[in-house]
C-alpha cells in the first residue's frame, strides 16, 4: 500500500526538480547569450602574403565597418559582436590550420575567406565544428555545390561569370583566335574551363587552353607562342598581378592582344602596377557596380574617409555581415546552424547591396555578373567601367 501511494509522489519530486535544474540551466544560457560576445572572424590573405593583403584588407575594412553599425544599435540577438583577423596565405594547407584554430577558439561566424582553394578546404573543418561561414570572394561553384550546412556567399559563381564570358567572346568577336590561360588554381582553371564550354558551344575552338608559370623565362617563352600563333584573344583565369605581368610581357614584345578577364583581377593597385599600359581595354567580367549602389552610398563615404577605396570586396564583406546578422535576428538565436536555415529559406535580406536572397545551397539568387573595360580617365587614372 505504502509503496503504491508514495510512487506517485516520487515521480512529482523528481518531475519538480527536473524542472527546475532545467530552468535554471536555461537561465545559465540565456545568461550568457545575454552578457557574453559574439565571435566573428574576417579569413583572408594578410600581411603575410604581400601584394595578396589588398584582398584581406578590403575584407576587412567592410566587416569591420558592419561590426561597429550592428554593435552601435545593441548587436545581435542582445550579444555584442567580437571581431579578430586571421591571415590565411591564401593557400590550403594554411586555410586548413587556421580553420581548425578558429574552430576551437569559439569563433561561430567567420566572413570569408577570399580565395575559393581557402574557402573550399575550410569548410567541412568550420562544417564539423558548427561555424558558418559567407565568402565575398569565393566564386567556384564546389564552394557550395559540396553540400555543407555552413556554406553562403555574397559573390557570385563561376559558371554564371565563365558562361557570360564565353559567349560574350563568341558574340564580340566571331572568327578571332582565341587563347585560354589560367594560373592553375582551383578558381583560375575553374572559370577557364567554364569560358572553354561556352566558346566551344558557341562555335569557336581555342588554339591554346593552359596554364601558365610567371617565371621571366615561362613568360617569354609563352609570348613568343602567342606571338606565333596570331592570337588576338587571350581569356586568363587567375588574379590582378598575374595578369599584369603577363600584359606587361606582351605589350612590350609588340603585340596587341585583347585581354579578357574575371572578378580576381578587380584590384587596380596589383592590376595598373604589375601592368602598366598593357592593361589597356582589359575586359573583365564582375558584379554590378556597388559602388554606385544608392543603398551602399553612405558607406562608400565613410570607407574613403578612412582611406579605403572599396574596389572589390569591402561592400560585399559588409553585406556579409549584414545577412549574418538578419538570419540571427529571424533564428531568434545566434546558434550558426539555426541561423544558416533562415539565410538559406530563400527570404530577401535586406543589404547595401540590395535585397539578397539565397538557396538551399547557400547561393545568392539574382544573377550578378556584367562587363567592364580597363582604361584611364582624363585625369590618367587606372579604372574598370561598366559595358552595359
Ligand atoms: N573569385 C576568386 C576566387 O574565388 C577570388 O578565388
Amino acid at each position: 500500500m505504502w509503496k503504491l501511494s508514495l510512487k506517485p509522489l516520487f515521480r512529482k519530486l523528481c518531475a519538480v526538480t527536473l524542472i527546475g535544474l532545467f530552468s535554471f540551466a536555461a537561465s545559465i544560457a540565456i545568461a550568457a547569450e545575454t552578457q557574453a560576445t559574439v565571435k566573428f572572424a574576417v579569413v583572408g590573405p594578410g600581411p603575410s602574403t604581400g601584394d595578396w593583403s589588398i584582398y584581406g584588407e578590403e575584407m576587412r575594412e567592410g566587416a569591420e565597418m558592419a561590426i561597429e553599425d550592428i554593435n552601435a544599435k545593441g548587436g545581435i540577438n542582445g550579444q555584442k559582436i567580437d571581431l579578430q583577423f586571421f591571415d590565411d596565405k591564401g593557400n590550403r594547407e594554411t586555410s586548413e590550420s587556421i580553420a581548425k584554430k578558429i574552430s576551437s577558439s569559439g569563433v561561430r561566424f567567420v566572413v570569408g575567406h577570399y580565395n575559393s582553394t581557402s574557402s573550399i578546404y575550410a569548410s567541412p573543418i568550420y562544417s564539423k565544428s558548427d561555424v558558418l561561414m559567407v565568402s565575398p570572394a569565393s566564386t567556384n561553384p564546389k564552394f557550395t555545390d559540396d553540400g555543407y550546412w555552413n556554406t553562403i556567399r555574397t559573390s557570385g559563381r563561376d559558371d554564371v561569370q565563365g558562361t557570360f564570358a564565353g559567349e560574350y567572346i563568341a558574340k564580340k568577336f566571331p572568327g578571332e583566335k582565341v587563347v585560354i590561360l589560367h594560373d592553375g588554381s582551383t578558381y583560375g582553371r575553374g572559370l577557364a574551363t567554364k569560358v572553354k564550354s561556352a566558346l566551344n558551344a558557341a562555335g569557336t575552338q581555342e588554339e591554346i587552353f593552359s596554364s601558365v608559370k610567371f617565371s621571366p623565362k615561362d613568360l617569354s617563352a609563352l609570348s613568343k607562342r602567342l606571338q606565333a600563333s596570331q592570337v588576338k584573344i587571350v581569356y586568363f583565369g587567375g588574379l590582378a598581378k598575374q595578369l599584369g605581368e603577363l600584359a606587361r610581357k606582351t605589350n612590350d614584345s609588340g603585340m596587341n592582344l585583347q585581354f579578357v578577364t574575371g572578378d580576381g583581377a578587380a584590384f587596380i593597385r596589383d592590376l595598373t602596377s604589375s601592368g602598366g599600359d598593357g592593361i589597356e581595354g582589359t575586359l573583365m567580367t564582375f558584379s554590378y557596380e556597388d559602388r554606385i549602389n544608392p543603398k551602399a552610398a553612405q558607406v562608400v563615404e565613410r570607407l574613403r574617409a578612412r582611406g579605403v577605396e572599396p574596389i572589390a570586396y569591402a561592400l560585399k564583406s559588409y553585406a556579409a555581415v549584414q545577412v549574418i546578422a538578419k538570419g540571427a535576428e529571424w533564428a531568434g538565436t545566434n546558434d550558426p546552424r539555426a541561423v544558416a536555415t533562415a539565410i538559406r529559406s530563400e527570404r530577401p535580406i535586406p543589404t547595401i547591396l540590395g535585397n539578397l536572397s539565397f538557396d538551399k545551397k547557400g547561393d545568392r539568387r539574382e544573377p550578378d555578373v556584367t562587363m567592364y573595360e580597363w582604361r584611364k580617365d582624363s585625369s590618367g587614372n587606372w579604372g574598370f567601367y561598366s559595358l552595359d
